[in-house]
């Protein structure tokens, strides 16, 4: 078949690890033959880039973005504020407001400006709801209160002028509490005049749990806020081991994904979380539960593949 990537004009991408793109040669290869765009699984996340106060790293996501440019590859950029993944001296440091909210403005204005013109779209904020639509706590909404959205947003055009600035989370593919509360968010920041230009929706299922009929009307309402949007994270975990009725299961839920992106002009993006269940963030996060990529762990296409790309 073809690669995926030719099948629709969207960016087809998949999270992607600086760790086997340098070691994994068929990883590297397969990579780069089916996906258009890429994003940093964990490599542009502010532990990353700023593990010590002022000292920076870029190693991991600069070869990120050197394999996207040299493979023709958008860049999708992960994340500038979210709860997880801080470095140790933000998280435990003493900081009053004023210092902080200089901190956070410094980091957005630092990196989105180092990446201007090869990034395509920034997660700004990232998870900042919780599942019954309240805002999340966190050192950002504790100590600056709920404008700290807008200012990330406002601080992030200041870096870069046309990059795509977006809210992303996990659980608003459905219309539920969480993704009624996003809506609601980004009609008040348009309204508003903060720049924001898209919605991610993180798309992380199970085959226990499933798609809500939902999904499609869900990223419809968004789209007709004015907004892009974007599957930004989908796996499908099954209970492992796996078995031919499970691998059907998840297939079914990826080209129902799949589908309800492409029949949304405004879904701009199909990304997945890792393409190869050789390289996955579930079996540790979910004990019992894996296998949730397009490709198993010797890059075979697994039915979920074949589900996108009958060939
Ligand atoms: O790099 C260290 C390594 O040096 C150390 O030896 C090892 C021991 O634990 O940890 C390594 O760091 C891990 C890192 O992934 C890189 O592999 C962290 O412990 C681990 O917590 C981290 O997990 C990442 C997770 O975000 C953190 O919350 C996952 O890889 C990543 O897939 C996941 O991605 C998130 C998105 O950013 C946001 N949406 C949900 C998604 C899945 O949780």
């Amino acid at each position: 078949p073809p690669p995926l990537k030719e099948l629709t004009d969207r960016y087809v991408g998949s999270a992607v690890a600086a760790g086997p793109l340098a070691s994994e040669a068929d990883y590297r290869a397969t990579l780069g033959r089916e996906f258009d765009s890429v994003t940093a699984e964990n490599e542009m996340k502010w532990s990353s880039v700023e593990p010590n106060r002022g000292q920076y790293n870029w190693s991991g996501a600069d070869q990120i973005v050197e394999f996207a440019d040299q493979n023709g590859q958008s860049v999708r950029g992960h994340t500038l504020v979210w709860h997880s993944q801080l470095p140790n001296w933000l998280q435990n440091g003493d900081f009053s407001a004023e210092e902080l909210r200089g901190i956070l403005q410094n980091h957005i204005t630092t990196i989105v400006t180092r990446y201007r013109g090869s990034i395509r779209a920034w997660d700004v904020v990232n998870e900042v709801f919780n599942e019954d639509g309240s805002l999340r706590d966190s050192i950002w909404l504790r100590q600056l209160g709920p404008d700290y959205i807008a200012d990330a947003f406002r601080w992030a055009r200041e870096a870069d002028p046309s990059v795509k600035l977006y809210i992303n989370d996990y659980n608003t593919e459905n219309i539920n509490a969480k993704s009624d509360a996003t809506y609601a968010l980004v009609q008040d920041l348009r309204a508003q005049g903060v720049p924001i230009d898209g919605v991610g929706f993180q798309t992380h299922l199970a085959t226990k749990y499933g798609l809500s009929d939902s999904f499609q009307p869900n990223l419809e309402r968004f789209a007709a806020l004015g907004v892009d949007v974007a599957i930004t994270e989908l796996d499908v975990r099954v209970d492992t081991p796996s078995d031919a009725a499970k691998l059907a299961a998840q297939a079914e839920l990826y080209k129902r994904v799949w589908d309800g992106c492409l029949a949304v002009d405004r879904c701009v993006e199909f990304t997945v979380w890792g393409f190869t269940d050789r390289h996955s963030w579930v079996p540790g996060t979910f004990p019992g539960e894996g296998e949730a990529c397009l490709f198993d762990a010797s890059l075979n296409a697994k039915p979920a593949y074949r589900a996108l790309n009958p060939g």
